[in-house]
């Protein structure tokens, strides 16, 4: 298992190219299930665990793979399975979202359930109430949901704005002859990224990016190229990273508008944000102003970001909150930035932070995969030497993510053990 070692305090200055994003990646891949055309995808972040494991899983069902770079070709030359394989599928909840396009284009499908994780129980009930309100069937066995149909298009409404839900019912409408709306769904960037994908399949998708989505479906989906939008995850996390080092970091291919609430919370806090087009510029001097936030669904502060906020925020003058809204067990970090001097009080969903002079480092421990980016940004904003262990969940979600920060200034190397 690999361990970060970083020697911190150095401010972050240069410029740093931002990948494809994971998250959108993720559904598109799985979307190439709806045809049997060959599909080309662009800035696929392809160095990454969680797209290999995806890519994986496309090979088990039968898709055959080629990657060249950030490119990934995507064809079949046999007939695909309905069955995904429980070994890939524990690895990764996003795996799920192989139901939706088999379901709908085979009328039967075969999916482990995932179980919970670091950041909560994570059900997947919005999904599967989907499916039923388009005629699906479910059955448990063995601890793998099956679903068969005849599934007829529809109205779906959910309780919550699930992500993978939403794109799971986008996928399976996409393949039903008629029209689908999808009410009450998720509005992040990746949504519309899949739903610019399945229009380019020949499905026809409007509303996308709103809460009502209206997909006019096909059973003859074809081929299609498409260049996945930039990951507003990892830009965030460096634009924190950037701000806790006191440093000035030119973020390049990267789209602000799928950034606003961290930009006016960051704005708030005193650091400069400069929005450009296809970039976005930031630096700061200085502690942070106390900023407090409350995650939410898009367009709100994504949860993903809350974690390395609460590392910046423990350098503020003053005290914060942050509200964990989304996920219910979300603050495993605390008590690891806690050992490097901040100081959290976790209650509930709320955690309290009283902004201290400065961190220290120390060895820690990164719990999943935005906590693990969290403890990076307290640790190179931090005087001395930090050892941060369970690397491999940072490395599900940033592409080189020590070969970027060391490009840019970052005292950073990776240690085998
Ligand atoms: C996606 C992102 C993840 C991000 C999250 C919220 C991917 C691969 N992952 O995850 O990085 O943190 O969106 O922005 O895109 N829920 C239910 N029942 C369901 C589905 C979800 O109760 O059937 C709950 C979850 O437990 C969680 C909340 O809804 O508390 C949000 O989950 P969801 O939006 O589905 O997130 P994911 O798609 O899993």
């Amino acid at each position: 298992m690999d361990r970060f070692i970083i020697d911190g305090g150095a401010p972050l200055r240069g410029t740093i190219h931002i990948s494809g994003s994971k998250n959108s990646a993720l559904p598109i891949l799985f979307a190439t299930l709806l045809t049997d055309e060959p599909c080309v995808l662009e800035n696929v972040p392809t160095k990454l665990r969680d797209i290999r494991l995806t890519i994986r899983v496309l090979e088990a069902i039968g898709k055959c793979v080629d990657v060249s770079g950030s490119r990934v070709f995507v064809h079949a030359d046999k007939p695909l399975k309905t069955r995904a394989p429980y070994d890939l599928v524990k690895q990764m909840r996003a795996s799920v979202l192989v139901a939706g396009p088999l379901l709908a284009r085979f009328g039967w499908v075969r999916v482990p359930i995932p179980g919970g994780c670091a950041i909560g129980v994570r059900p997947i009930d919005i999904h599967i109430k989907g499916f039923e309100d388009l005629g699906a069937r479910r059955v448990l066995e063995q601890g793998d949901l099956i679903l068969d149909s005849p599934m007829r298009p529809g109205r779906v409404h959910f309780k919550f704005p699930s992500v993978g839900a939403t794109e799971n019912l986008m996928m399976a409408a996409a393949a039903l002859d008629g029209t689908t709306v999808i009410l009450n769904a998720a509005r992040e960037p990746e949504i519309e990224d899949l739903g610019g994908f399945l229009t380019a399949m020949g499905a026809r998708v409007s509303g996308a990016g709103t809460s009502a989505i209206t997909i006019r479906g096909s059973r003859a989906l074809r081929g299609a190229k498409h260049s996945v939008i930039p990951d507003r995850i990892e830009t965030g996390t460096f634009m924190l990273a950037a701000a806790a080092t006191q440093g000035s970091l030119l973020l390049a291919g990267t789209e602000s508008a799928h950034l606003k609430a961290l930009i006016a919370k960051m704005r708030a806090a005193g650091a400069t944000v400069r929005e450009g087009r296809g970039h976005i510029a930031v630096s700061m001097k200085g502690r942070p102003k106390p900023a407090s936030i409350v995650t939410a669904p898009h367009p709100g502060f994504p949860t993903d970001l809350q974690a390395p906020w609460m590392a910046w925020m423990s350098l503020a003058q003053g005290a914060s909150r942050i509200r964990e809204a989304v996920f219910e067990n979300r603050f495993m970090h605390a008590a690891e930035l806690a050992r490097m001097g901040a100081r959290i009080a976790v209650s509930g969903e709320t955690a309290a932070v009283q902004g201290v002079e400065g961190l220290s480092g120390a060895p820690i421990m990164a719990s999943d995969l935005r906590a693990g980016a969290a403890l990076l940004v307290a640790a190179l904003a931090a005087r001395g030497r930090t050892a941060v262990a369970r690397v491999y969940h940072i490395d599900r979600g940033y592409e080189r993510i020590e070969a970027k920060l060391r490009a840019v200034g970052a005292r950073i190397k990776r240690v085998k053990t």
